[in-house]
This record gives structure tokens, sequence and C-alpha cells, in this order.
């Protein structure tokens, strides 16, 4: 049984899929990634992935983000937003069972609600249960139920801000296809310099210049995924952000080892 902090892990969409295509995922990285995860053996990891070319895609088709329109073709788009969710989770849990480790996926859309795109419940029997008994928890971006709009998107980084404060997490890793934060788009501007370290301050200050993605983004880009931790930073919990695309980084931000990426802390 586990009840110490849990160590929180982010795969962002951007780095298990191709966010320039439809469905297309990097069935390699992902699987490098459970390989890493198995080694860095911990017993008490949550972790959350995102939507990339499965999820934003069809998101953005249908609206849901924005919520419901009274068109019934939307409630298949928040239907099949979902599902494609679950095949892209799917795939990651292959990799991770096939890597042996003991991942349970749960679906936001089933025990979280949101008020107005913010999460207002989350049934969390489940998840304490599964704690603690050492299973690793797998949650995702996901078209949920909002009591304003009817539904809406939880993007994974709203997840892991808010299971990070509910838990009190030991810490964050975001794993992204860069290795870092940069101030300029480094796939584009060969000047890019990375932030190596930054406080709270500096973070606030740099948050709405992060821009947005390459390919469709319903949940705000880099700009919206820093502006979601900014509440876990200032709570003192420490966020690294690093490549997960490139081999090691992932094992060694989880096991408290150096990486290149952003240290973030208060
Ligand atoms: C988005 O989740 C989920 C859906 C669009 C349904 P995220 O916002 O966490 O996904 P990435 O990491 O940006 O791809």
């Amino acid at each position: 049984m586990s009840d110490a902090k849990p160590v929180i892990l982010k795969i962002g969409g951007s780095a298990i899929t191709d966010k320039t295509g439809e469905l297309a995922a990097k069935t390699e990285i992902i699987n490098r990634l459970a390989e890493e995860i198995k080694r860095a053996d911990l017993d008490n990891l949550i972790i959350v992935h995102g939507g990339g070319s499965f999820g934003h895609p069809t998101a953005a088709k249908y609206g849901i983000k924005e919520g419901y329109k009274d068109d019934p073709t939307q409630k298949l788009g928040f239907a099949e937003t979902h599902h494609v969710m679950t095949v892209l989770n799917g795939l990651v849990m292959d990799a991770l069972i096939w890597h042996e480790v003991p991942a349970i996926s749960i679906a936001p859309s089933s025990c979280f609600l949101t008020d107005n795109g913010k999460i207002k419940f989350f049934d969390e029997t489940v998840l304490k249960q599964m704690q603690k008994m050492m299973f690793t928890p797998v949650l995702y971006g996901d078209a949920v139920l909002d009591d304003k709009l009817g539904f809406t998107v939880l993007s994974g980084d709203q997840l892991v801000a808010y299971l990070a404060i509910r838990y009190k997490a030991q810490k964050i890793v975001v794993g992204v296809d860069t290795d870092g934060l940069f101030d300029a788009d480094p796939k584009t501007n060969p000047n890019a310099k990375p932030y190596k370290h930054l406080t709270l301050a500096e973070l606030k200050q740099i948050q709405p210049k992060l821009g947005k993605a390459t390919g469709t983004d319903v949940t705000g880009g880099m700009a919206g995924k820093i502006a979601e931790l900014i509440p876990v930073v200032e709570q003192g919990i420490h966020v690294t952000v690093t490549g997960a695309t490139k081999g090691l980084s992932i094992y060694r931000a989880l096991t408290d080892q150096s990486v290149l990426g952003t240290e973030i802390e208060k």
C-alpha cells in the first residue's frame, strides 16, 4: 500500500502524435516512453497524456470546447472525440502493459464534470484505491460534460494541475516535443533560446508570449498549458518540462536526475 505523494507525468500530445496529421500516433516514441517509465519504477506515479492529432482535430471539427449549441451533429462529435481519445489511450496502455507497468486507464469523461470549462466535480474513489494498491492510473485530455456549456474539452494540463494540487504532488514532469521552454519556437527559429530555469515570477512574465502549437490545438497551445501550471508552481510544486521524443529525458526527470529542459520552481 502506498500513501506517498504522487509524481505526475504529463505526456504531451505533440510528443506521441504527429500534430500536423490526423490520427497519427508515434508508436516508437510511445514504446520508448513506456520503457523509460518502467525503468524509473515509481510506485506512486500518475500519468496523464494529451490528445495531439487524435483529440484536437475532432474536437475542433465539432466545436466541442465551446459547448453544445443545440446541434445534434455535435453530440456525435462529442462521442467521436471521446472515442478517438480512447484509441490513443489504448496505444499508450498497450505499450505500458507490454513493458510490465501495472497501468490502468481512467476515462476523465466518466469521473469529472466541469463548470464553464473548469473542473467542478471529481469522483476520486477508484483513483484513490488504485493508488493504495500501487497501480499506475493513466488519464488523458478528454471530452467531458459541463454544467454550463453542456460539454467541453478538459485538457490533460488542467487535469495535471488539479491532481497535483489535490494530492500535493512531489513534482510534475511534462514531456513535450522540444527540450523544454524557449523564447521562440525552436522548430522554426534557429535562434530560439532555451529557458533552463524559471521562477514563478519569470513564468508569469513569459507565459502569454509562449504562443500557439503546430497543427490544431483547441486547448491553447503552450501558452494555455503553462497558464494551467501557474497555480501549481504557486503551491511550491516543482515542474520539469523536458523533451519526450528523445531517449532518457523522461526516465532521468522521473528519477530526479538533471535533464535538458526547463526547471520551474516558486
Ligand atoms: C486535449 O488534451 C484533449 C482533446 C482535444 C480531447 P491536451 O490539451 O492535454 O492535449 P495536447 O497535449 O495539447 O495534445
